[in-house]
């Protein structure tokens, strides 16, 4: 990783902000904190994207740079994951953000409100946001912030230290960040979400189609998609085809609950509100149920 704060997390923001300067009741979802993350020239992009005469052209400028697909791709994961962690989140449970970025929904959903968060991410990345929480006055009593770069440091060490409970039944989420590490950063984190699962609980992650990386043939948006994550210097390096993704995470004692692209996904929500643009088929996002022998 480079020693910057994420730019891709910045991207996300960026995307949530788009989302959040549209009217009530044409938007997926709203993201008030979004605009805070974002550098002084993007929060201008932003901020014109809420004038009605202008918004065609500030979205249309980004996408023109980024192309077709991560934009409404990553609107429809937002609001996927956001009914997902609804769902999940019922009394007493503890929720885990996995490479939380400049993800806020420790503050902006009202699940998660009155229950333990912990955000892990890089340190660099993460002491970016803590400034931006601090000066926006946010409560964070119920936020811990767990430092660690997944392909170094230990997880569940970490967790555990910071007063996680592997007793109590957790909501993980992990968004946009598989594709960023190595099999093996994977494979360790996936373990640890298992062993740490014993009060039950579930996995909400997002994965590349693989053949995004060696085929993008099938997918439109590929070929720009890749290069942008390359010129930012947070390129991708994993994949799963969905024909193997139930097994691979079996693998890893989990179940895989549910699997949709943001293409699928987010084919309903939009065309109910007469827009024309659509998520993506590289993009999918996954629910996962660890499974414990011993309590099934
Ligand atoms: C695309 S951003 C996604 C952020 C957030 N989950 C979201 O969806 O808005 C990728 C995130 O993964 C984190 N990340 C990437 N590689 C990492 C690593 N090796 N260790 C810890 N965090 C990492 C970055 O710091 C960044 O916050």
């Amino acid at each position: 990783m480079k020693a910057v704060p994420s730019l891709t997390a910045e991207t996300m923001a960026l995307q949530r902000s788009f989302e959040s300067h549209r009217p009530k009741g044409r938007r997926l979802f709203c993201d008030p904190y979004a605009d805070a993350f974002l550098r002084p020239s993007l929060r201008a992009l932003a901020t014109a994207s809420a004038i009605p005469g202008l918004r065609r052209l500030a979205v249309g400028l980004y996408d023109a740079v980024g192309g077709p697909g991560p934009r409404p791709s990553a609107i429809v994961r937002t609001k996927v994951i956001d009914d997902a962690i609804a769902e999940a989140t019922t009394d007493g449970t503890q929720c885990v953000l996995l490479g939380a970025g400049y993800d806020t929904r420790a503050y902006r959903l009202p699940a998660l409100k009155d229950h333990r968060v912990f955000e892990v991410d890089h340190p660099i990345t993460q002491t970016a946001k803590h400034l931006v929480v601090d000066r926006l006055g946010l409560d964070d009593r119920h936020v811990t912030y767990v430092p660690i770069d997944f392909e170094h440091d230990r997880l569940a060490d970490s967790l555990l230290s910071a007063g996680f409970d592997p007793l109590v039944r957790s909501t993980f989420v992990w968004e946009g960040v598989t594709n960023y590490l190595t099999g093996e950063a994977i494979d360790a984190t996936l373990g640890v979400v298992h062993d740490l699962t014993t009060g039950g609980g579930v996995l909400i992650l997002t994965y590349i189609d693989a053949r995004a990386l060696t085929d993008p043939t099938p997918f439109p948006e590929a070929r720009r998609w890749v290069r942008a994550v390359t010129r930012a210097e947070e390129p991708w390096t994993f994949g799963l085809n969905p024909a193997d993704a139930s097994q691979y995470f079996a693998e890893r004692g989990l179940l895989l609950r549910q699997d949709d692209s943001t293409l699928d996904a987010g084919r309903a929500w939009l065309t109910a509100q007469g827009r024309s643009e659509h998520g993506s088929g590289l993009y999918r996002i996954a629910v996962l149920e660890p499974e414990h022998g011993d309590r099934d």
